[in-house]
């Protein structure tokens, strides 16, 4: 079942059943001030960090789910209603949500009145608009009152939610006018407050919870909105809202908008104070100043929308799929924006508390971004690194906003440094920029311990080389990308957690060939970038150490028909047949296929090959078979997990691609399609009802064959999967790849593909190419011309800035 459609033409998913599986989420703000907004206006708002800068209070895994947002309640004659449906969910004659890039518009109408609500955070704002358009559709004159809602959170959204003997007595807000201002601890450490206003004067307003709701009432029955009466409250403690009342009178076939905004600002400490106790809210009234009317907003809604244009205009693609073309050029580049902004930190399924930015996630998530803003990309890279340690190792996450490591998550994952050197060097291919690369970063943030970044990829690299266990193969360290593969653990205490208990690690044998593949990958990469620096010999000693490790997987690491997936802390095999469960796994298979490795004797085919046998399932590639079906101490978390779940041969759709790219090394362009289609949510359209969550963007998990519901998916927004299937659809399967001398064309598609075309921007020029496949082939480029001239090789070279071109590809 649907519950919805695509509008491509205006890029919006389109929900027309408010009743989705799950809610249906978008997010809004690309810079500073980020919202999350459900199809019911559910969600919350915050300033840089989810953790300790929320701005509006939410209730995650609440009855009913998705409790909290911003609210507007609309009460005619005695009936009561919300456009999104929820909270009152009074029954609508129409309802429609469009969620679009950066933006959400939800219309309801009831009794011939439409409520048409518009909310997006304008670029270079601290603050969601929100313009609310009535209509009288209807033959008589209609007087109706209007209420806003939307709960203050007091800042850290953790002690928010359990330091209730503190909190019920801090909350502190001002009314001045149509301005509501949350202030809570702004008397004493902090210099920031919060404003919700609406540009037309009010008749009333409530700030204080209690008396808006009445304590017996939900979100659903506020007792002012049901008796049409505010109470004009002024918070003092317990839990300060900012709500606005309304009293609209409308004429047949007449309309009014109103501008709400729910912003954010900092003072100065010099400047805090307007008078004795009185914020100095000139700021706010600067930014209100900005949208007070429809036609600003509107102004600052186009310049959204040309903003997107813009930048879903680096690269674009035209196949005979449309499900794919939507993906391509739509929703996956935006997720890929949404996973660079905010990593694994605040989503449906993650509280914005726990997580900050991995160093791992973040690395990734450029590989899908890069061509999009390159400076940000640049911005990122710098502060990544700038939490490293000298040897190389890493805090496993920073906090946005102060961007120092997180040391209560801790460190240890030994993948973790390879990822910068992947994260570097796809965008100095993207942009050039060798310059990057002497840039002075710091180890820790600690002043004085600059050194160019280039030392950074140095120590990167090296760290592996350091960290290695009998076999020659990389120390698994607290885990690799693999989280829960914790093979120096041995937890049989639940109150720990598996991420940041102390580990056993002298003495441990515990090896990971995700990571060695991993690192022939980066490390060659690495090599070629130091032979484009002129470092001949640090090129050499690292390829000398790559050539060491391919020895190694194929010694050590392969089991007969795939590649090992690691060794445990005594050195047994792990994902061996000699294993009873979890005898193959995808990371490894998909790492080494990807470095090629043993490609002449065969390898990476049997890999894959055992791959397709052993983990495809309608629905995806399992991470692992057979899954484990009970707790291994000496494994750790992974086997935590009910078979079918998570990491416990899920459907990680995060590595699906990895495989793909395997097979692309194969030139099997048809099993690659196979595998990216079954994971690309555009596809899984019609079975919402068993995948729940949004068809438009990738979700980390699918349950696998031995769940209790395989096809059911989880984790939606905020995954890898969003950046590794963007790079490997636009880079492996349309093979459109940006290197350091130009656009290397190299496709590998279904042979039933006759033709498709793709634009790329690149270093400052337009690529308009064709490909064409008269032969029906997979792989192999036959000819290509530039301009109509041939070209010898499938490089297509860079154009001088501000040039287009014609390339016309044949396979
Ligand atoms: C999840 C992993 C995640 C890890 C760290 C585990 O519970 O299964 O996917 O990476 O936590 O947050
Ligand atoms: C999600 C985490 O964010 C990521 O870092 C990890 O690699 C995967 N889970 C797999 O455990």
């Amino acid at each position: 079942m649907q519950y919805g459609f695509f509008d491509d033409v205006r890029r919006e998913y389109v929900i027309t059943n408010p009743r989705t599986p799950w809610p249906w989420i978008n997010y809004l703000g690309n810079e500073d001030f980020f919202s999350l907004i459900s199809n019911t206006a559910g969600g919350y708002s915050f300033y840089k960090d989810a953790k300790f800068r929320r701005l509006t209070r939410y209730r995650y895994n609440n009855v009913p789910m998705d409790s909290g947002g911003r609210y507007f309640y609309i009460r005619e004659g005695g009936s009561v209603w919300s456009p999104g449906w929820k909270p009152c969910k009074t029954d609508l004659e129409y309802y429609e949500c469009r969620h679009g890039m950066g933006y959400t518009r939800i219309t309801g109408l009831k009794n011939n009145l439409e409520a048409e609500l518009l909310f997006f955070v304008p670029l270079q704002t601290r603050a969601e608009v929100q313009k609310v358009t009535l209509r009288n559709t209807s033959r008589e004159t209609k007087k109706l009152q209007l209420f806003s809602f939307v709960e203050w959170c007091l800042w850290n959204a953790a002690t928010d939610m359990e330091n209730f003997q503190r909190n019920f007595s801090t909350g502190e807000v001002e009314v001045e006018g149509s301005v509501i201002y949350h202030k809570t601890e702004y008397r004493e450490r902090r210099n920031h407050y919060a404003y919700y206003s609406v540009n037309q004067p009010v008749q009333g307003f409530d700030t204080d919870r209690e008396s808006f709701f009445g304590l017996y009432n939900g979100f659903d029955d506020p007792q002012t909105v049901r008796e049409g009466k505010p109470r004009n409250t002024v918070a003092h403690g317990w839990s300060p809202i900012a709500s606005h009342y309304l009293e609209v009178e409308l004429e047949p076939g007449n309309s009014r908008e109103l501008i709400f905004l729910l912003g954010y600002e900092e003072n100065e400490p010099e400047e805090k104070w307007e008078s004795k106790g009185i914020i100095n809210k000139s700021k706010a009234r600067e930014t209100i100043s900005r949208f007070n009317s429809v036609e600003k907003v509107d102004n600052a809604f186009a310049a959204l929308r040309a903003y997107w244009d813009q930048l879903l205009g680096n690269f674009r693609v035209k196949t005979e799929e449309e499900k794919l073309d939507r993906m391509v050029n739509i929703w996956n580049q935006y997720q890929c924006m949404i996973t660079f902004c905010f990593s694994r930190s605040a989503s449906y399924f993650e509280s914005g508390i726990g997580r900050g930015m991995g160093f791992r996630d973040s690395n990734q998530d450029l590989i899908g971004f890069v061509h999009q803003i390159p400076e940000r990309a640049r911005e990122r890279i710098i502060d990544i690194a700038s939490t490293q340690f000298p040897d190389g190792s890493c805090y496993h996450q920073y906090q946005p906003l102060t961007k120092k490591g997180n040391n209560e998550i801790g460190g240890g994952f030994n993948d973790d440094p390879l990822w910068l050197i992947l994260g570097t060097t796809a965008y100095i291919k993207e942009t050039g920029d060798f310059g990057i690369l002497d840039a002075a970063v710091p180890f820790d943030n600690e002043p004085g311990s600059e050194v160019p970044l280039f030392d950074h990829l140095t120590v990167s690299f090296d760290h592996v080389i350091n960290n290695r266990g009998p076999h020659g193969l990389p120390l698994i360290g607290r885990a690799d990308w693999n989280d829960c593969l914790n093979l120096n653990c041995f937890s049989d205490d639940p109150n720990e957690s598996f991420q940041t208990t102390e580990n056993r690690s002298e003495g441990s044998k515990a090896e990971s060939l995700m990571i060695a593949g991993l690192f022939v990958v980066c490390g060659r990469d690495y090599a070629e970038l130091c032979r484009r620096l002129g470092k001949i010999e640090e090129a050499r000693r690292v390829l000398t150490h790559v050539d060491r490790m391919v020895e190694a997987i194929k010694q050590h690491g392969w089991d007969g028909e795939w590649f090992l997936r690691a060794y445990d802390y005594f050195g047994n095999k792990i994902g061996s047949k000699e294993n009873e469960e979890g005898q193959i796994f995808i990371e490894s298979n998909g790492w080494c296929s990807m470095a090629g490795i043993g490609l002449e004797e065969g390898m990476t085919e049997k890999a894959l090959n055992a791959v397709k046998e052993r983990l495809d399932c309608e629905h995806g590639i399992v991470l692992n078979n057979p899954a484990y079906s009970q707790y291994y101490i000496e494994y750790g978390e992974i086997s935590s997990y009910p078979p079918g779940y998570k990491e416990n041969a899920g459907i990680f759709c995060h590595n699906n691609p990895w495989i793909i790219i395997g097979e692309t090394v194969l030139g099997r362009g048809d099993r690659a399609w196979e595998y990216f289609r079954k994971i690309c949510p555009s596809y899984s359209e019609a079975i919402s009802d068993l995948h729940k969550v949004e068809p438009y963007v990738y979700a980390q998990m699918i349950a696998g064959k031995d769940a209790f519901r395989p096809g059911e998916a989880k984790n939606s927004w905020l995954t890898g999967t969003a950046a590794w299937n963007f790079y490997t659809i636009s880079q492996y399967i349309l093979g459109i790849r940006p290197s350091y001398d130009g656009l290397i064309i190299d496709p590998c598609i279904p042979p039933e593909w006759e033709h498709y075309r793709v634009t790329r921007r690149f270093r400052g020029s337009t690529y308009h190419i064709t490909v064409k496949n008269p032969e029906r082939r997979m792989k192999g480029v036959k000819a290509i011309t530039l301009n109509g001239e041939p070209i010898t090789d499938n490089v297509v070279p860079l154009l001088p800035a501000g040039s287009e071109c014609e390339v016309e590809v044949t396979l």
